[in-house]
């Protein structure tokens, strides 16, 4: 009997799984930790936080099971985030993380001063303010003490994996996605770290998300619980991660997670640049690459609207009264833009916003009007798919909103897309955990492993009438955001 650990460091939680080299999952938990927003559209996490949950949630999984059984670890992983190393591999500041808006003007000047073209030739890929750099930018700029001091610059798992082995490593997923690789040919642009006033000295080691980072440093090994022969991979950005979690590991197939963020995930076997402004031209952990669009707010609107506005953890029960008849027909609409938003529109200052309230509008409305407005806004990017000759007709859906069998309806109706749920949820942590297994030779490769674990619990296909209600109602939302993206700069005069 073999053993593996997949993990997953989310934005709100680390999940973690122990699995047999079946696939069949043995055990799971989590542990939440908080986000820091020190000023408006700041994002931020401690590293210490990260580790202190995985070093507790560990021990917990372990309990009562066979720990010599354990043969390797895989990560998974919030993508883009900043953690920032002095000479002693100090944490130097609290991690920037990837739904962070601080970094408009280095943004601006990437994309206009250094130039669209410039960075697609590099990087295969234009600036988002989420991305690495442009923190890179940020930081040289704000706080220079702090840029100074940097030695290695690390993604939020990849500190997890170094804090494990004591290599500072990091793989082809994450590492597109910092906007320093040159993805088409898997290596770093030591033309972008000029430009972001670093070398590429001060980058970690890259590695295929399967290939082995090293083993448990022997101190780890004894605080885990676990034998210091077991060996970490080197594991992927969590879509890449979610990708290879529920079979997304073929050329066109495409995995939709509705987590944090809202993320469309096409796989090709070919690099192809050309996302332009809405979409990321990134490598997938198979050794291939993929297409993503990512929304910064998905099941996080649902979140903030029932706990935060109607105090209720109960989310069901708010989507009790949205029955059949309410669906394509809601005359509210809601922009979900509440830290700005990255794909498709690429806009820092766009704002979450409810239109078309009336003096009869119900609190169902207002629920649905979220679900929906995600949905929609998650259609942008699926049209810039299409527009590039993309056909998406079925696809995977995970993360925590693919749950809710009324979100699965009207994802899968808004989309036009027959969406089919995995049986294990968590999407990153069994990709990583599959991840771990490639890397201890289980499986030959990741799209092997992926075709004998990887099963489905249910299918939503589309339903014509609703389809065609949902159209008539993607038509309108298209219009919001171009109607009213002047008031968000009305909203950020002083
Ligand atoms: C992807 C992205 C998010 C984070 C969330 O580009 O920024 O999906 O990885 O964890």
């Amino acid at each position: 009997m073999a053993y593996y650990i997949g993990a997953d460091l989310g934005t709100s939680a680390l999940k973690l799984l122990l699995t047999d080299e079946s696939g069949a999952v043995i055990k799971q938990t989590s542990r939440s930790y908080p986000v820091q927003y020190p000023r408006p559209a700041w994002s931020e996490q401690h590293p210490a936080d990260w580790w202190a949950a995985f070093a507790d949630g560990v021990k917990d999984l372990l309990q009562g099971v066979d720990r010599t059984a354990v043969r390797a670890v895989g990560f998974g992983g919030q993508m883009h985030g900043l953690v920032a190393l002095d000479a002693s591999d100090a944490v130097i500041r609290p991690a920037i993380l990837w739904n962070d808006g601080r970094t408009a003007e280095e943004t601006a000047y990437l994309n206009d001063a250094v130039g669209r073209e410039k960075l697609v030739s590099c990087t295969a890929n234009v600036a988002f303010a989420g991305f690495t750099a442009p923190k890179l930018l940020w930081m040289q700029k704000h706080e220079p003490q702090n840029f100074r001091k940097i030695c290695k610059i690390m993604l939020p798992k990849d500190y997890m994996t170094y804090r494990l082995t004591g290599v500072h490593a990091t793989e082809y997923s994450d590492a597109a996605g910092m906007l320093l690789l040159d993805v088409e040919h898997r290596c770093w642009s030591e033309e972008m770290a000029a430009l972001c006033g670093i070398t590429t000295a001060q980058l970690p080691r890259l590695f295929e998300s399967y290939e082995t980072v090293g083993t448990l440093l022997p101190e780890v090994a004894e605080e885990l619980g676990l034998l210091p022969a077991v060996t970490v991979v080197a594991g992927a950005g969590d879509n890449a991660a979610a990708a290879v979690g529920t079979g997304a590991v073929t050329a066109g197939a495409c995995n939709l997670s509705i987590g944090t963020s809202g993320t469309l995930f096409i796989v090709s076997d070919t690099f192809a640049a050309g996302g332009g402004d809405a979409l990321h031209a990134f490598c997938h952990a198979n050794g291939a690459y993929h297409l993503m669009g990512c929304m910064l707010s998905a099941a996080s609107c649902n979140k903030w609207f029932c706990e935060d506005i109607l105090h209720t953890t109960d989310y069901s029960a708010e989507q009790a009264d949205i029955t059949p008849d309410k669906l394509g027909e809601n005359h509210v609409f809601f922009l979900p833009y509440l830290m700005g938003e990255r794909s498709p529109i690429n806009d820092t200052d766009a704002r979450g916003m409810f239109i078309g309230m009336r003096a009869d509008t119900t609190r169902a409305d207002m629920v649905q009007a979220v679900l929906e407005g995600v949905a929609f806004a998650l259609r942008d990017s699926l049209e810039r798919a299409r527009a590039a000759g993309i056909t998406v007709r079925e696809s995977t859906l995970c993360g925590g909103g693919a749950r809710s069998p009324l979100w699965q309806t009207i994802l899968a109706n808004t989309l036009g897309v027959t969406l089919r749920m995995p049986t294990v949820e968590e999407g990153p942590a069994y990709g990583a955990a599959m991840l771990a297994m490639v890397g201890d030779g289980a499986y030959p490769t990741v799209q092997e492993c992926a075709a004998k674990l990887v099963t489905f619990r249910d299918t939503v296909t589309p339903d014509a009438a609703l389809t065609a209600r949902y159209e008539r109602a993607y038509q309108k939302f298209s219009r919001l955001y171009p109607a009213v993206k002047q008031v968000y700069k009305v909203l950020k005069e002083d």
